[in-house]
């Protein structure tokens, strides 16, 4: 054991390699990082954290640069960690612009019709966050996203991350793609061919691309968008259907011939289940 000890100090020399476990091999390639100095500039009050793989995770006990950085994140997304950073800080604002949180959870808050955002950093590389966000699922919406904003959301998707495992992370919900439509339902019915929604209980409706993906519609969480920066409720979406332009004047939309009881059924079978469920 003492000659292993030895015999370890010898091979990967330096004083910092002495116990095995204080060995950090991203030290035998890089001197230091920039980013931390940075960090210590601006944001004084933050505690640094002086291991390497906090911020930038990555295996610190090989010196095989592949796995070294195996699951790195590197210089772009590594501010995620510092919650006074301005790409967290704007990457929040970015989250709340895009309503992210009508269809996911994200830094605990949001509507589960999606996977749950903060569970992500353990199991996703930042290469397969970026491509979510490229090309996205068949449920969520293309916000054709610019590379600032791409860098942004990522940022916050990890920040939300970072004290995941200490919250009671609740399972993400399956989202049905490949069932047959149930042409008898009554959003498939009458909104489908140019509307999606994802509900909690049936999975994705609707196959229309034309008109807004209605996720999460009755709940805080949707854009302020009913008028005058109002949220839509049961009330609202009754009058809109039977004549949309009663709200927007000149709205795309054409009225639609359902009675309130079909409007009332058709609001309980898509949207119902998510009340009293947001996080
Ligand atoms: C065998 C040498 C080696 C080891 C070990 C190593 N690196 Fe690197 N690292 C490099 C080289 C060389 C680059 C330059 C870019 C490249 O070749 O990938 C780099 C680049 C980086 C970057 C910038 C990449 C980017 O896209 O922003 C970060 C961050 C980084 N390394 C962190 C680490 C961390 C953290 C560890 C330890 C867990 C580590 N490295 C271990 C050699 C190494
Ligand atoms: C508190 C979080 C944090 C810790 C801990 C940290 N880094 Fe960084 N690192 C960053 C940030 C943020 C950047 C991006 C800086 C920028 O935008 O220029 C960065 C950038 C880098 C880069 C890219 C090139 C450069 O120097 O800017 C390398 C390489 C790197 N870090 C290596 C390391 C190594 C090695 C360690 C361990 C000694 C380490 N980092 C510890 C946050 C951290
Ligand atoms: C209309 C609902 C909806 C909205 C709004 C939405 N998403 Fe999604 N998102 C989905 C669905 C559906 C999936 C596929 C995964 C699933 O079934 O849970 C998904 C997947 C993802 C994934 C990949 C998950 C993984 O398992 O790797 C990321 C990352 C993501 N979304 C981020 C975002 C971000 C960031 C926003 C806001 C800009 C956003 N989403 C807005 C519905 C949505
Ligand atoms: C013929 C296509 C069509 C059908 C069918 C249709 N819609 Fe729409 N809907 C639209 C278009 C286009 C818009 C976008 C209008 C605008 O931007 O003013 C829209 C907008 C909306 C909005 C506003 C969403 C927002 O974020 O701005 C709601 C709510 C809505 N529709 C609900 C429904 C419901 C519920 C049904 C079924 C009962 C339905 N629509 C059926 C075309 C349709």
């Amino acid at each position: 054991m003492v000659l292993w000890l030895v015999f370890l100090t010898i091979v990967l020399g330096g004083p910092s390699a002495v116990f095995t476990q204080d060995l950090n091999t991203c030290l035998r390639c890089h001197e230091q990082c920039h980013g931390l100095d940075l960090l210590a500039a601006s944001h004084d009050d933050v505690a640094m954290p002086s291991n390497c793989t906090t911020c930038h995770r990555g295996n610190d006990q090989t010196t095989r640069k592949e796995l070294a950085h195996h699951f790195l994140i590197g210089a772009r997304y590594a501010w995620y960690r510092i919650a006074q950073s301005e790409a967290v800080v704007d990457g929040k604002k970015r989250i709340e612009q895009l309503a992210c949180r009508r269809c996911h959870i994200q830094l605990k808050q949001g509507n589960l019709l999606a996977i749950n955002l903060d569970m992500l950093m353990a199991i996703r590389s930042v290469e397969e966050l970026e491509q979510a966000l490229r090309v996205p699922a068949f449920y969520m919406p293309d916000f054709s996203l610019a590379e600032d904003d791409l860098r942004l959301l990522v940022t916050q998707i990890l920040a939300g991350g970072v004290d995941a495992e200490t919250m009671n992370v609740a399972q993400p919900v399956v989202v049905h793609f490949e069932d047959e439509a149930d042409l008898e339902h009554l959003f498939e019915k009458n909104c489908g061919s140019c509307h999606r929604v994802l509900t909690r209980h049936l999975g994705g409706l609707g196959q229309g691309t034309i008109a807004p993906n209605l996720s999460g519609l009755l709940t805080r969480f949707y854009p302020e968008n009913f008028k005058d920066q109002q949220l839509w409720n049961g009330e609202g979406l009754t009058k809109w259907i039977k004549n949309p332009r009663s709200i927007r004047r000149l709205t795309r939309m054409p009225p639609l011939r359902l009675n309130d009881q079909q409007i009332k059924q058709l609001m309980e079978s898509t949207w119902s289940q998510e009340f009293g469920k947001e996080h």
